[in-house]
């Protein structure tokens, strides 16, 4: 019988994967048993530990659902998510910065007519949210798909809902640019909002002693012929949560200053009660022809659209 000391079994288990048909795969599972071996050389976990890890992972996945995706949430406040984002995004060349999509990209995105008040019967401030989808050299994309979602007036998604199962999204919702780019519509301004803390991610978080929180955004999800999918964020400037995000998710090109306006009309003509907030944004997206990833839970058919 082979017996290995600490440093041949990490050899051994990376020769195990030699076959692995794939060349990627192959490398992506060897680099994990030497990263993992080393982590566990440096740490010596006790058995005791490494069962609570074994419990923690086992609960995590016990946690996910098809609205609900704690693995996603565990990537995201080990800042893995925004690593992996970095890593694929090194040269923006001009476009606009992207950052993480989130456990919430989940559900139907229905192509709404612009100007349409997406706040359902969320209460707030209201807000008019103006943006532009443009080429790196700021021509406009006509005809680009940008999905919204953002939380309700108390930080929740309507995926965390009950009511999603019966009445369907809110706060989330699909534009398409006008000939030039634009695309328009009414929301309520959004607030800061805590992380899910109720699974095992949330107790990891408070039991380190980090706030839970993300600063005020609104997310964008944009996908045109010809570019890659730009999956980025909005936030609300001024907010005090931006230096802390729980998620490491923000970038100082996508906070925007929100004017706090006082005059009784909108951009579009339309008359609202003061004050009101105007969010105005400029998407410029990077040649490609990357695919945007689909609602967590989607069918075949849907994924395919
Ligand atoms: C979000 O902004 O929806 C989000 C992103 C990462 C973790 C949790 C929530
Ligand atoms: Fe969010």
């Amino acid at each position: 019988m082979t017996q290995f000391n600490e440093a041949q079994l990490t050899e051994a288990v990376v020769a195990s994967f030699e076959r692995t048909p794939d060349a990627r795969t192959k490398f992506l599972l060897q680099e994990l048993v030497k990263s993992l071996h080393d982590y566990v050389r440096k740490t010596n976990p006790t058995f005791d530990e490494w069962a609570s890890a074994v419990d923690f992972l086992t609960r995590t996945g016990q946690k996910c659902t098809a609205s609900r995706q704690e693995f996603i949430l565990l990537s995201d406040v080990l800042g893995v998510s925004m690593l992996v984002d970095a890593v694929n995004h090194r040269e923006r060349g001009g476009a606009t910065e992207t950052t993480v999509l989130g456990p919430f990209y989940v559900g139907e995105h229905k192509v709404m007519a612009h100007g349409t008040d997406i706040s359902g019967t969320s209460v707030g401030e209201k807000m008019f949210v103006q943006g532009r989808v443009t080429d790196p050299a700021g021509a406009p994309v006509a005809g680009a798909a940008v999905d919204v979602w953002h939380a309700d007036d108390e930080g929740f998604y309507d995926s965390q809902r009950p009511a999603y199962e019966t009445e369907g999204p809110s706060l989330r919702t699909r534009f398409i640019t006008d000939s030039d780019g634009r695309f328009f519509f009414r929301t309520i301004l959004p607030c800061s909002y805590p992380i899910p803390t109720d699974g095992p991610v949330g107790e990891m978080i408070l039991y380190a002693q980090r706030h839970p929180m993300r600063p005020a955004h609104v997310h964008f999800l944009v996908d045109a012929k010809g570019y890659e999918p730009l999956i980025t964020h909005v936030f609300i400037g001024g907010d005090k949560y931006l230096d802390s995000d729980v998620v490491f998710g923000v970038k100082d090109e996508l906070i925007a200053q929100v004017e706090r306006r006082t005059d009784p009309v909108m951009p579009d003509g339309e008359s609202v009660a003061a004050p009101w907030h105007l969010m105005t944004y400029e998407f410029r997206m990077k040649a490609g022809a990357g695919i945007a990833p689909k609602p967590l839970g989607a069918t075949a058919a849907e994924a395919a659209e």
